[in-house]
């Protein structure tokens, strides 16, 4: 949500920062803009409303040399969408210029102190206010400085920054360059990521790894309350509070491939097609078939203190709610203990009685979502172990939890999530085959859940031959504005995926329900132009959603149904069917993930929707 980057070094900026916002574009989508430090001693700033496209047109007209630069792609909280309200901000009379991701609550106030004093405000957003009190700020730390020189001539640019961020509430990461100091980035975080790509001789900042890759595998976390000095050939770190801190650089785990479209004409249907693999590499080393579990390295739990667990706590948003919603099904039924699922949002507020032994599982694919990471605070905070299911490496819900499990599913570029949903269910799978083991599940049990895990990549692979079939029903559904998506069991959470995939890539109203539920309002929207996509594979409610289908076609609504027995009584009575191979119930839901995916995908494409960057939408929430 909102995505930064910052150059410093020998070439010119500008180059690098173009390239860096096409990376993070999933991240924000309204406007786009970038500063430099020109020769001429003036910071050039070029800001187009729109794609990137529309900046990179202003950019061939407009001169930007320098080796210092910042530039940010933009997610809108505070103001409109247009030029103005584009970052980078300046500050005070163009000393400064910033940009920013998160949100500034306090900057009303904030905003009218400033105009007391005279600074003149230019845009409806909050993050100019933050760019004219670091003016102010830098103003007061040279004038109590006067003519005295400092020995670090970074020391004024890191009080100056520490002084504005002390009085921000709210979230902010920020990049800042300074008039007068050619040579410097700083760089500041507080519930917003940023990250520091360790070049030779250049030195980079982003919002996450992707912009660094092609350039640098050695990058650096910023943690909340910590402020980066980052020249050409330095990096320094600052605590807020502290003073001078040593900091770590890690190996970038991302390459080219996996941040380009490699042929595909959507990194949707790239990461849709990626999902045998990436399933694949949710499982590799983790399946122990001697003691027929599962085993993890990182969840920093002792099996003893696991199996004193009594009560898991689920919490996500999303995409990442629904997957967490299928592991209360596998692990009740696996583990056979109580299961909450919680949405982080209602969580972090909330403040539910939970018992000594209760564990917190935060499921998120970015590791940044806002209200995830708040509700892991807030429950680590009352003492109960935190774990996170995560893609990205490195990120702050991983390391902030006590341990986790890494979905190893690379980046997920298309802003509505496939890959790492499916990689979060398989991750479920693994945890409810584990903690299954650890208490009720049998030895027997056990193996024959590993060799059904171990046949899924293929099955899925299988599911992925349904792509032409998919789009055919597209076309025959495309111009339809109200989908019902239904499911019992297992997939009921896969119904509400469903659902949640069409309406956010091709603004159709849908809407997933428990099969049987429907009956209870929602039948009141059937009719013949309102669809409804049925999950209804072999199982324990086989019949009872057959009877719902029933009740449906009855009132002439049209029928799809993805099933997994082309000959059975669902195809017989749906209008088109999808079938996918049949695979044990709790796996159901991966499998029959695919063709819902590949629908919402095809229909969204028929309907001229930009299915990578859907409207009002961005990857990586990280505001509330
Ligand atoms: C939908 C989607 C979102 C995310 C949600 C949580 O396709 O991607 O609903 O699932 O914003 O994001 P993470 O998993 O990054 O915490």
């Amino acid at each position: 949500m909102c995505g930064i980057v910052g150059y410093i070094g020998p070439k010119q900026a500008a180059d690098y920062l173009m390239e860096g916002l096409r990376r993070l574009e999933y991240r924000g989508y309204d406007s786009s803009g970038v500063v430099t430090l020109e020769d001429s001693g003036e910071l050039a700033v070029t800001k187009a409303a729109g794609r990137i496209d529309k900046l990179a047109a202003r950019l061939r007209d407009a001169s930007h040399h320098g080796g210092l630069g910042l530039g940010h792609t933009r997610w809108a909280t505070h103001g409109a969408a247009n030029d103005v309200n584009s970052h980078p901000h300046l500050g005070g009379a163009g000393e400064v210029a910033l940009v920013h991701n998160g949100v500034i609550e306090n900057f009303r106030a904030l905003r009218e102190q400033l105009e007391g004093m005279g600074y003149k405000f230019i845009t409806e957003t909050d993050s100019e206010v933050v760019a004219h009190l670091l003016a102010a700020e830098y103003k007061a730390v040279q004038e109590s400085l006067g003519d005295e020189p400092t020995q670090d001539p970074y020391a004024p640019l890191v009080e100056a920054v520490r002084a504005t961020v002390s009085q921000l509430r709210g979230t902010y990461g920020l990049g800042v360059v300074f008039r007068d100091h050619p040579d410097v980035i700083l760089a500041a975080r507080l519930g917003s990521p940023l990250v520091i790509g360790v070049g030779s001789g250049e030195n980079f900042i982003a919002s996450d790894g992707s912009p660094l890759v092609g350039h640098t595998d050695k990058i650096t976390y910023l943690s909340d309350h910590e402020i980066a000095v980052v020249t050409a050939d330095s990096i320094r770190l600052h605590d807020r509070e502290q003073g001078p801190i040593t900091h770590k650089v890690s190996r970038l785990e991302i390459d080219e491939s996996q941040v380009s479209l490699n042929g595909f004409p959507h990194y949707m249907l790239k990461e849709i097609f990626e999902q045998p693999e990436t399933i694949r590499n949710a499982m590799r080393g983790r399946l122990d078939e001697d003691e027929a579990t599962a085993k993890f390295g990182g969840l920093n739990l002792t099996p003893r203190q696991l199996q004193r667990v009594d009560r898991l706590v689920l919490t996500a948003c999303g995409t990442s709610w629904h997957s967490a919603l299928l592991g209360e099904y596998m692990l009740e039924a696996f583990a056979r203990i109580p299961v909450e699922v919680e949405y982080a949002s209602e969580l972090r507020y909330r403040n539910p009685p939970l018992s000594t032994n209760s564990l917190l599982f935060a499921i998120t694919q970015s590791g940044e979502t806002i209200d995830t990471l708040a509700a892991l605070r807030e429950i680590k905070r009352k003492g109960h172990p935190t774990l996170a299911i995560c893609n990205v490496v490195g990120s702050t819900i991983a390391r902030e939890a006590d341990g986790g499990v890494y979905l190893h599913a690379g980046p997920e570029i298309g802003v509505a999530s496939t890959k790492a949903y499916t990689s979060q269910c398989t991750v479920l799978a693994l945890l409810a085959l584990y903690i299954g083991r650890l208490n009720h599940l049998s030895f027997e049990a056990g193996l024959r859940i590993i060799e059904e895990l171990k046949a899924l990549p293929d099955q899925v692979e299988k599911a992925l031959d349904c792509n032409n079939e998919a789009r055919r029903i597209a076309a025959k559904y495309s111009g339809c504005n109200n989908f019902l998506y239904l499911g019992r069991q297992y997939n009921f959470p896969t119904a509400l995926e469903g659902a949640l995939k069409l309406k956010e890539i091709s603004y159709i109203h849908a809407e997933g329900y428990p099969a049987a539920e429907m009956k209870h309002g929602p039948i009141a929207l059937v009719d013949e132009n309102t669809p409804s996509v049925f999950i209804v594979p072999q199982g324990g409610v086989y019949h009872k959603v057959i009877s719902n289908m029933e009740e449906i076609k009855a009132r002439g609504g049209p029928l799809i149904a993805v099933v997994d027995d082309p000959g059975g009584r669902a195809a017989e009575l749906a209008d088109d069917v999808i079938c996918v191979p049949s695979v044990s119930e709790f796996l159901q839901p991966i499998v029959a993930a695919v063709p819902l995916q590949l629908l919402a995908y095809h229909i969204a494409v028929l309907r001229g929707c930009d299915v990578d960057k859907p409207r009002n939408l961005a990857k990586s929430v990280t505001v509330e």
